[in-house]
């Protein structure tokens, strides 16, 4: 199915159009959502479209590496989805420890670098054992980084950056007038990365639900009704060629 809201150059159809691979979004984030009605759809539980959706994960990490992306970030667990029941909040922080143990031997031969966005500390231990050794395995690997948004809340995080800020201005480390963008920029989770270029978002749902509200100010939005588990390769290969099509200006004027 084709992803929704497109904004097409000279109105090209991307399904038309080749792959440019020296045009690939640099940082893809994705929330990967639609396990809980794909398992619906069939008459399983909600916890089997999480099982089935973690296969995903695998196959679109391989091909994003293949694609030559730098950076992909997967909304794993929001920090509003402890309203869910407890079984299900249970299964889901016991995903990222499944999909580790299953996959972490192909991640590091692929030269995939393991990383986490979020808050570690009320997280169960066994989850953040199973990331920190994914981390530790994979921190001299130099290929795409994937990081998890784990227990990830935009406005969380960003209420963790003010704190910070403004406990280094009360001690005087800082002053008022260095606050700036890049200053916020900084005390993000992950300040090492680069804002993502491509945002997508499976299920249908048109919303960011509280993802990286700051670091998005600038991505492409692409949309798609596919449901997590039945996400392709193909229709990440399509997200890439529809984003090849945009032409981003960052307020200033088109060149050329
Ligand atoms: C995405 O699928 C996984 C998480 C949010 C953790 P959902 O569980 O939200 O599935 P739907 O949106 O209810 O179908
Ligand atoms: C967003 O999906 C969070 C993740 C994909 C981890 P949700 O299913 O939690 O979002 P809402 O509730 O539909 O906005
Ligand atoms: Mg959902």
């Amino acid at each position: 199915m084709l992803g929704r809201f497109f904004r097409r150059k000279d109105n090209q159809d991307s399904t038309e159009v080749p792959l440019d691979l020296t045009n690939i979004p640099s940082h893809i984030a994705i929330i990967m959502d639609g396990n809980g009605r794909w398992a619906k759809k069939r008459g399983l539980p909600r916890i089997a479209g999480h099982r089935e959706g973690t296969k995903v994960i695998k196959k679109i990490v391989k091909k994003a590496n293949e694609l030559g992306v730098s950076i992909l970030t997967l909304y794993a667990f929001s920090t509003e989805n402890w309203k869910r029941p407890k079984d299900e909040v249970d299964f889901l922080l016991k995903l990222p420890e499944s999909f580790l143990n299953t996959y972490l031997p192909e991640l590091i031969e692929e030269n995939v670098q393991v990383r986490i966005m979020g808050e570690k500390s009320n997280l169960p231990a066994h989850t953040v054992r199973a990331v920190d050794t994914a981390i530790e395995q994979t921190q001299h690997n130099d290929g795409l980084i994937l990081n998890f948004a784990l227990n990830y809340g935009s406005r969380y995080e960003l209420s963790k950056a003010i704190q910070q800020i403004a406990s280094d201005v009360k001690t005087g480390s800082l002053s008022i007038e260095d606050i700036n963008e890049d200053l916020v920029s900084a005390h993000l989770f992950r300040p090492e990365l680069k804002d993502p270029d491509l945002l997508i978002r499976t299920s249908g749902e048109i919303r960011l639900s509280n993802f990286m509200l700051w670091q998005l100010a600038y991505t492409e939005l692409w949309f798609t009704d596919t449901f997590w588990p039945d996400f392709s390769e193909d229709e990440l290969v399509q997200a890439v060629k529809d984003y090849q099509l945009r032409g981003r200006r960052f307020g200033g004027v088109q060149s050329g």
